[in-house]
């Protein structure tokens, strides 16, 4: 595998590859590779592209200092999983070589970006939208792979690459991942003990829930549902920031049609750790 530590000479790779005719594949990642990201490396493997992965811990995207040193590195074992699935290429850019000074120009985004996350994390969106716009930029994918576990950061990429990119990524939404106890696969877990994994076993059993019950009847009352699950982990020591029943394509209120498409989207703390996970409806 080629390792690249500078934005010239990743341009220069991706150039050589894209002229030999052949297409590039992203899968971008902050490290500390899991199950997750796993997936993504095989799921990449569906085409003959170039495969690159990217791993930058991204300063822009913490809207806490502290949470940004804390984040969990481990660049050795990365490259092994790396290597295990035969990627061609890990770009690791510096900070000062991949963030531009765009003239504290602050990218307007759509006002659902705003919300969950966006209302939580101030900034954070804003972070990742500089980020996988450099990406995409410097490596010219044709293929980019994203999990769906953000969702909300799902909708922010297919914004990116209709805006900056005229449709000519090809987004590749990928499934979430859980571990034996339904919780989503996250770099965050790591700082779970068993119990406490165990313990947010809950989340994922309480959202399938609420899924089932709204399938069944349209006139579900959602407030309703969302205090009984805020009380269920409350006994399980887990603090739901937010839980929301929104639409998929843009996060805005049902209108309780039929065929719409819906999405539950949830961001808890166990102890101090904030995970966040989603289910389509
Ligand atoms: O999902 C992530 O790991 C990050 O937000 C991403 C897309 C790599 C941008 O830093």
């Amino acid at each position: 595998m080629d390792i690249i530590t500078t934005v010239s000479d990743q341009q220069k790779y991706c150039k050589s590859i894209i002229s030999g005719d052949k297409g590039i594949s992203l899968i971008p990642t902050m490290g500390n590779l899991h199950k997750g990201h796993e997936s993504l490396f095989i799921r990449s493997t569906e085409s003959d592209n170039r495969r690159i992965a990217s791993i930058f811990v991204n300063p822009l995207q913490f809207n806490d200092a502290k949470d940004y040193t804390e984040y969990p590195r481990s660049i050795e074992n990365d490259i092994k999983i790396l290597e295990k699935h035969k990627i061609d290429c890990l770009f690791m850019p510096e900070v000062k070589d991949i963030i531009l000074d765009r003239e504290n120009k602050t990218e307007c985004l759509p006002d659902y970006m705003s919300k969950l996350c966006g209302q939580y994390r101030v900034g954070h969106f804003n972070g990742v939208f500089e980020i996988v716009k450099r990406l995409f930029e410097v490596i010219c994918p044709s293929l980019a792979y994203f999990g769906r576990k953000d969702y909300q950061q799902i909708l922010l990429i297919r914004y990116i690459i209709k805006k900056y990119f005229d449709n000519n990524i090809n987004l590749v939404e990928c499934e979430t991942i859980r571990d034996d106890f339904g919780l989503a696969m996250s770099s965050r877990n790591i700082h779970l003990s068993v119990n406490q994994r165990k313990q947010s076993s809950i989340i994922y059993k309480s959202l399938c829930s609420i899924k089932d019950q709204i399938k069944k009847d349209i006139n579900y009352n959602f407030d309703k549902l969302r205090k009984e699950l805020v009380s269920k982990v409350k006994n399980e020591n887990i603090r739901v920031e937010y839980l929301e029943l929104l639409t998929s394509e843009n996060l805005s209120k049902p209108s309780r049609k039929k065929d719409e498409n819906l999405t539950l989207l949830i961001a808890f703390y166990v102890s101090n750790i904030r995970l966040i996970d989603n289910i389509q409806i």
